[in-house]
């Protein structure tokens, strides 16, 4: 049978937060949360846009139980700035889910100098779930969600090239960073297991889905690309945050080529799923942001 975010369970209870959630994916993924009774913090760079779809999730679901948190995910010192605010406020947190992205920006630095998008797509998450990780350890339900993206699959991580130190080339560093996002998802479920932990950290991507992705490339080419609305692209998510899901899941669409459909166990490149990969990447991300996980 289809799934679709109908059959979700009630969530009443569980707080969930939603980076990006804005606009696109993370606003659908926020707007079906709210409808099964979560308390939902939408996150995001822009406070005026958090008010707006907060207000328009607002409209449609009254009782909504929202929240707004300015989380600019391109600097490490204001995720901490958020994240210590969080923390000392003593709120519970259950599912982080790390969806905000950027594709195919100018060429650019994040705030702390990295490649932009390997910078807000992996590193900005890294370092929220390190910093939020505490808070959802305390959870009986905590999980962690990553988009990733089929551009994993020609992703490769280059320790030579996380600071445009090469020629820019839009597909390959956006490839990196979602290489990066499952890399990160699936090497934290191996050190979660280790330390005998019961969050749970999964990955899922939305297939290929209208929505604002492509905002400073051809933003015109979303039309003609694109398989399904946002509302759908975000069961994927959905589903991986609020079903029972086996341990190293990838939750993607199960439609041809996985550009549309229903959520399902989805492909995994062999190169994603590499444990020493996944140890160099995180000791690179240890030692550059000065950001560990305390298990
Ligand atoms: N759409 C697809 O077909 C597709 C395919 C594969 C993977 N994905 C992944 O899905 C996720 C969601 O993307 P989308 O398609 O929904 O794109 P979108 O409509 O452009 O939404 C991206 C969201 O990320 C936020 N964001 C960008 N930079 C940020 C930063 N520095 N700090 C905090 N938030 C930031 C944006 O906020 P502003 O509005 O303020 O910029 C927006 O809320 C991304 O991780 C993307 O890689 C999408």
């Amino acid at each position: 049978m289809n799934w679709t975010p109908e059959q979700i369970q009630d969530q009443s209870g569980k707080t969930f937060l939603i980076t990006g959630a804005n606009t696109g994916l993370g606003y659908e993924t926020a707007l079906e949360l709210a409808k099964k009774s979560a308390h939902v913090i939408l996150a995001g760079r822009s406070e005026p846009k958090l008010v707006e779809a907060r207000a328009r999730i607002a409209e449609l679901v009254p009782a909504a139980q929202l929240d707004i948190a300015v989380v600019d995910l391109n600097s490490i010192a204001a995720v901490k700035t958020f994240t210590e605010g969080f923390v000392q406020s003593g709120k519970p947190l259950d599912v982080l889910i790390n969806n905000a992205g950027i594709m195919f920006p100018p060429p650019g630095h994040s705030a702390d100098g990295f490649e932009a998008q390997f910078g807000v797509n992996f590193i900005g998450h890294y370092v929220l779930t390190a910093l939020l990780f505490p808070v959802l350890k305390k959870s009986k339900h905590g999980r962690v969600v990553t988009l990733s993206s089929m551009a994993h699959r020609n992703g490769k991580i280059d320790f030579g090239n996380f600071k445009l130190e090469k020629p820019f080339e839009k597909f390959r560093e956006y490839g990196q960073s979602k290489v990066a996002d499952l890399i990160f998802s699936f090497e934290l479920q191996r050190r979660i297991g280790a330390s005998g932990g019961d969050v749970i950290s999964t990955a899922c991507h939305p297939g290929v889905s209208k929505t604002e992705l492509l905002r400073t490339d051809k933003p015109e080419m979303i039309e003609t690309v694109a398989y399904m609305d946002a509302n759908q692209g975000s069961f994927s998510t959905l589903f991986a945050a609020t079903e029972a899901i086996e341990k190293f899941a990838y939750i993607g669409p199960d439609g041809e080529g996985e550009v549309n459909g229903y959520p399902a166990p989805a492909f995994i490149a062999p190169y994603a799923k590499d444990a020493e990969i996944g140890t160099q990447l995180w000791a690179y991300a240890e030692k550059e942001t000065g950001v560990t996980f305390e298990f």
